[in-house]
């Protein structure tokens, strides 16, 4: 049994971003990754279904030894995250309160734009977390919910992802903006496009990134880091559904060529 293990949890695929970043800033670190296959995409769902989902996969998660729980989907970390902190015995770090951090952190003129899926922007979670971080700061929200299929099928780099980042991008372009939150999992794959898309005056902030960076420090903070040793730390990834090309479009997300998942059932398990 792994003890101290960080949790992360993600509608599907998507969320191997996050825990990519994890990975590399805290390779020493058990991890337990749970994605909602069987129920994604999470992004065009109603707000209640999406936190029932999420306190599921919470439930689910506490089934280990944890030390800290990420929520790695931005559209659970919109909507849920004040269920999932109140049912919590141990932090949690939502990858919205880290992006907002990192966009405050970077914009020079105060104008941000940010992107993600419809539930996400219909939540307004990341115009709320970047005010109460800095009030004076205007945001600009567009939802691009055909980036999540086009990144799955595998065209994040070509000529139809520069067509279709162009049309959801360009009003944001109109705006002025000086940094541009990815508030998808899935959207550090388009980055090349959408860096091509917005030229080089407009920053980038990866949500995935910023997460990783946050569990760091609140692992610093609370003394609970895991030394340095040899042996590669545990992973586990679980998954409630293996859909074809799974592993495939894990591995893009991972970007490791092979990834063993186990099944898993959350239904009912909410804590
Ligand atoms: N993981 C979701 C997010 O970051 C994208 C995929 C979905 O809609 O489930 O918002």
């Amino acid at each position: 049994m792994m003890e101290g293990v960080i949790g992360i949890f993600d509608s599907g695929v998507g969320g191997l971003t996050v825990a990519k970043e994890v990975f590399s800033r805290l390779p020493y670190e058990d991890t337990v990754y749970l994605g909602d296959t069987a129920r994604l995409p999470y992004g065009n769902k109603s707000e209640e279904t999406v936190r029932r989902f999420a306190l599921e996969c919470l439930g689910f998660l506490s089934r280990f030894d944890l030390k800290l729980v990420v929520v790695a989907c931005n559209t659970a970390s919109s909507v849920a995250m004040d269920v999932l902190q109140e049912k919590s015995p141990v932090p949690i770090v939502g990858v919205v309160n880290s992006g907002a951090l990192g966009a405050v952190e970077t914009t020079k003129t105060k104008q941000v734009g940010v992107i993600g899926t419809k539930t996400t922007i219909a939540s307004r979670a990341y115009f709320d977390a970047i005010h109460r971080l800095d009030d004076s700061a205007t945001v600009f929200e567009r939802a691009c919910p055909l980036f999540v299929p086009l990144v799955e099928e595998g065209w994040y780099a070509d000529e139809v992802a520069y067509l279709i980042a162009k049309r959801y991008l360009d009003p944001l372009l109109d705006r002025g903006i000086d940094t541009l939150v990815l508030g998808c999992t899935h959207y550090p794959l388009l980055k090349p496009v959408i860096r091509e898309v917005m030229g080089s005056g407009v920053k980038l902030i990866d949500s995935a990134y910023q997460a990783a960076v946050e569990v760091e420090q609140i692992l610093k903070e609370q003394g609970e880091l895991s030394p340095k040793r040899k042996e590669s730390s545990g992973r586990l990834f679980f998954v409630t559904d293996i859909p074809h090309d799974f592993n495939k479009v894990a591995c893009t997300f991972l970007d490791q060529e092979h990834i063993d998942v186990q099944l898993a059932e959350i239904e009912g398990l909410e804590l």
